[in-house]
């Protein structure tokens, strides 16, 4: 069984409540329930933090061992040499999503300091660029 685990980034807890005209209105956990049942063969856990440590913490703990990391590092995607580092030197490749398009909006959300040591990155489908993700990994 493939062992997947989407990290989710500062803010990302909002989902549903935080500008829904960008982000939707269904939160993470009514999206994550539907998207497990519907790929039973894959074990999918779900990690979400706001600060950003913690972020690279998991990475390390799931970066040698899972067969795949689905990553929204949100606002630290734009930010964080951290993160962008921690993708580099972990093992497991790790999918970068967003759920807007990032280059449909400002020029600051532009840069990722992820896209650079990704196996690939899916922006802009809404929440199904998570599932697109996972479908990557199959
Ligand atoms: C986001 C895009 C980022 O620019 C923003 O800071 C987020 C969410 C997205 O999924 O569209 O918090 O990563």
């Amino acid at each position: 069984m493939k062992k997947l685990i989407i990290i989710n980034g500062p803010n990302l807890n909002l989902l549903g409540k935080r500008e829904p005209n960008i982000y939707g209105s269904l939160t993470f956990n009514e999206f994550f329930k539907t998207v497990r049942e519907k790929y039973p063969q894959v074990s999918l856990e779900h990690f979400q933090s706001n600060v950003e440590g913690e972020l690279i913490n998991k990475l390390h703990e799931t970066g040698f061992s899972y067969d795949g990391i689905i990553l929204n590092a949100a606002a630290y995607t734009h930010t964080s040499i951290g993160i962008g580092d921690a993708v580099k030197a972990i093992e497991t490749p790790v999918v970068e999503v967003h759920i807007s398009n990032t280059f449909d909006r400002e020029e600051f959300r532009h840069k990722s300091f992820v896209s650079p040591n990704a196996k690939g990155v899916i922006i802009g489908f809404g929440l199904q660029s998570y599932e697109l993700a996972i479908q990557s990994f199959l």
